[in-house]
């Protein structure tokens, strides 16, 4: 007997808190896991929600207790194991079916998957915000056809995270990969906004000589301003938590190499494709990977000596530096999100998708509310343009070219800001330098140049002055 008004696959950390999630917004769930014990635990530790929660031993099972036209989310590692569960409904389903891919998929295989003639419909979505999210309120970007988003978005809406005014934070994007395509821009700028946040730590830290415990005060301080998000807050927390087998801060009991699944790269490698400009993720991503060299980084620091320096910096100009850093890397964000709606024919909402982000999800910010309602008044002008976030940057980026020179005179390595200042800097420069670069192209490949003046554009006298 059908019964469940969805059905959930993939009883993982992040499977589990979503059936929970959905279940205690009333929708009667089936949920199916490869491992039959899994699905029974599940079950059996869902306390007051398990009434709800129908687990079911077989897929064929599972599509039986869901009323039609069916619809399935799909909770499983990204890549292969979606292709293979796919392939595994396809002949249980029928065709007005809905199958929902709600892992970090690249968006690339959602394109893919959305042009496959599945004997089904399809969607992909991406849902940030963690376990935590999953469980009470993420934020989600739905991908694929309205009419299926249409079917499923009560349900979205329900069990994603509310925004201050009290709406859901969850929409669909755009066509086919679109959802996972935000989805990975947006844990493109999660890279970002955690490595700022450790380059500033690293100049507490290394620079002032500041306890774990006094730069989570400086932390709490900041999450209660501009920069008020849950990355500075959960900041707060790690550096003022104690290990419990050391008794010291957590943050110095744990090794500075860092673990990525991909999406940050991905980002990056897209932003290439695409080509929009987002240093400050690039160097993200960059200094990920060179914090997984740490065999390198110990011998280079024995042959030319460790490279930080004291470097005294008042935590206030940090923190405005901070924000002139998080306003770039958004920028750039968005810029690149422009691009692929161009690219790929998307029409994606920039206004929305800031809207979306602002709760629920890992870069849930104050900040994003005001990126909001700047997109909403002109999305196509740069983020920088805007007159909010004009005025922030004023104060912000001297700050920012203050901390970088000081940071960089004493050995601090500081890429992701760094590059954030590099961009602006480039991008309030009417008379850049790649001229040389155009000189250079036409002298050896006679590429060609454009013409400041009336002159019709031509080519270089390079052969009259070659000797
Ligand atoms: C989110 C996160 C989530 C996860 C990333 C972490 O939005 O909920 O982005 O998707 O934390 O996959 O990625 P890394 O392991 O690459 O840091």
């Amino acid at each position: 007997m059908a019964q469940a008004e969805i059905g959930l696959i993939g009883l993982g950390t992040m499977g589990a808190a979503l059936a929970l999630n959905i279940a205690e917004k009333g929708f009667p769930i089936a949920v199916w896991n490869r491992t039959a014990a899994v699905t029974q635990k599940f079950h059996d530790t869902a306390g007051d929600l398990a009434s709800r929660v129908i687990p079911t031993e077989t897929l064929e099972q599972l599509v039986a207790q869901i009323t039609p036209p069916r619809a399935i989310i799909l909770m499983v590692p990204a890549g292969e194991a979606v292709d293979a569960q796919l392939e595994a409904l396809k002949p249980l389903l029928d065709a007005d079916d809905l199958v929902i891919d709600a892992g970090n998929a690249d968006f690339h295989d959602t394109n893919r998957r959305d042009a496959a003639e599945l004997p089904f419909r399809f969607l992909g979505m991406g849902v940030s915000g963690g376990e935590e999210g999953a469980r009470h309120g993420p934020a989600i970007m739905g991908g694929g056809d309205a009419a299926d988003w249409d079917r499923v978005s009560h349900i979205m809406n329900a069990i994603a995270a509310k925004a201050e005014d009290g709406e859901p934070c969850a929409a669909r994007m755009g066509d086919a990969g679109a959802g996972h395509f935000v989805k990975m821009v947006h844990n493109g700028i999660e890279y970002a906004d955690m490595q700022m946040i450790a380059e500033v730590y690293g100049l507490m830290r290394d620079g002032d000589g500041m306890d774990a415990g006094a730069i989570s005060d400086v932390f709490s301080r900041w999450n209660e301003g501009v920069l008020s998000s849950y990355l500075i807050e959960i900041s707060a927390k790690v550096t003022a938590a104690a290990d419990p087998h050391t008794g010291k801060a957590m943050p110095d009991v744990i090794l500075d190499r860092a673990g990525q699944k991909g999406t940050g790269r991905w980002t990056a490698i897209e932003a290439q494709h695409l080509a929009a400009p987002i240093p400050v993720i690039e160097a993200a991503v960059m200094a990920r990977n060179v914090s997984a060299r740490l065999d390198e980084r110990h011998a280079g620091q024995d042959r030319f000596g460790a490279a930080p320096q004291p470097c005294n910096i008042d935590p206030a100009l940090l923190e405005q530096a901070l924000i002139a850093g998080k306003i770039f890397c958004y920028a750039q964000g968005f810029t690149m999100i422009s691009a692929a709606s161009e690219r790929f024919g998307w029409t994606l909402d920039l206004p929305e998708i800031a809207k979306v982000w602002r709760a629920g999800c890992i870069i849930r910010s104050s900040m994003l509310n005001d990126m909001a309602e700047a997109l909403a008044e002109d999305p196509n002008r740069n983020l920088i343009m805007a007159p909010f976030f004009a005025d922030l940057i004023e104060k912000g980026a001297p700050a920012l070219r203050e901390v970088v020179s000081k940071a960089i005179a004493a050995g601090h390595a500081m890429p992701a800001l760094a590059q954030g200042l590099m961009w602006f800097d480039m991008m309030r420069t009417a008379r850049g330098t790649a001229n040389m670069i155009q000189a250079q192209r036409d002298f050896f490949g006679a590429h060609g140049f454009e013409r400041l003046d009336d002159v019709e554009n031509s080519h270089g006298p390079w052969a009259m002055n070659a000797g």
